[in-house]
């Protein structure tokens, strides 16, 4: 039995994950911006003593982070679910819209590494030793065939980066750190054209993660096991 904390985990694919993993019997620290609105969430908690707790979480906000950390403070957290995210356009050339890349920058990159940054000492006191990031294939720089979408693919490139840092940073203390694209899914952001459901989208992202060992540390990986070009 592994400790999970995942981000975002009032909907979408951070609730398949909650649900999936507090069904096979794993423990799960689930973190969103509105538990008094997290229904699904909140009924999870209610029937099942896997979901250890549900606290507010704003990854943008640094007293809120802090609140998590303070909160993990006498805890351990096996594997870390960075799975809290956004998706704005950012705009064109001629017309960029700044607020939206900051914005998904502030989300995406900068509020994944605080909550690492917060999770590191429950991590270090964890069996588990993986740190998960959610990115996307519309952050690969290789796979980027189709442009625009500005404010989304530079914050999920920046995650990218920071997990290969943060692969080769923690890799002396046993930390396995990769990035996942969860594929294109039918969740709210994905949208009812997504190509898979969350069900099969998360069984398979949970199985890569079980699987994970130094060799998948700092790669970017896809929900069926594909490598992606960074
Ligand atoms: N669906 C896809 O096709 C797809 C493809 C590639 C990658 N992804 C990635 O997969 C992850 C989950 O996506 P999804 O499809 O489940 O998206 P979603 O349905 O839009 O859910 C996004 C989740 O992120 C949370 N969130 C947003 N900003 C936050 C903040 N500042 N602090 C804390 N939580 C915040 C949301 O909370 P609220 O409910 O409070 O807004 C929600 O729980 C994201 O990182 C996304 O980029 C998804």
């Amino acid at each position: 039995m592994m400790k999970y904390l995942i981000t975002g985990a009032n909907r979408g694919l951070g609730l398949e994950f909650t649900r999936q993993l507090i069904a096979r019997g794993d423990q799960v620290i689930a973190a969103c911006r509105n538990p008094d609105k997290a229904d699904e969430l909140t009924q999870l908690a209610d029937s099942s003593e896997h979901l250890e707790a549900v606290h507010a979480l704003d990854i943008t906000d640094p007293d809120s982070v802090a609140a998590l950390a303070k909160s993990l403070e006498n805890d351990n957290v096996d594997v870390l679910i960075n799975n809290a995210g956004r998706l704005s356009r950012g705009g064109s050339p001629n017309d960029f819209d700044f607020d939206e890349i900051q914005g998904d920058f502030a989300i995406n990159a900068i509020g994944t590494l605080r909550v690492i940054e917060a999770a590191m000492p429950a991590l270090r006191r964890g069996k588990g030793k993986k740190i998960v990031n959610i990115s996307s294939k519309m952050g690969s720089i290789g796979d980027n065939s189709g442009g625009g979408s500005y404010a989304y693919r530079m914050s999920k490139a920046a995650l990218n980066i920071a997990t290969r840092s943060l692969a080769i940073d923690l890799r002396p203390e046993g930390f396995i750190a990769f990035v996942v694209h969860p594929g294109w899914v039918q969740t709210d952001m994905g949208g009812p054209n997504g190509l898979i459901t969350p069900e099969t989208s998360i069984s398979n992202l949970i199985e890569r993660i079980d699987k994970a060992d130094m060799n998948d540390s700092g790669q970017f990986i896809e929900w069926n096991g594909n490598r992606i070009p960074w």
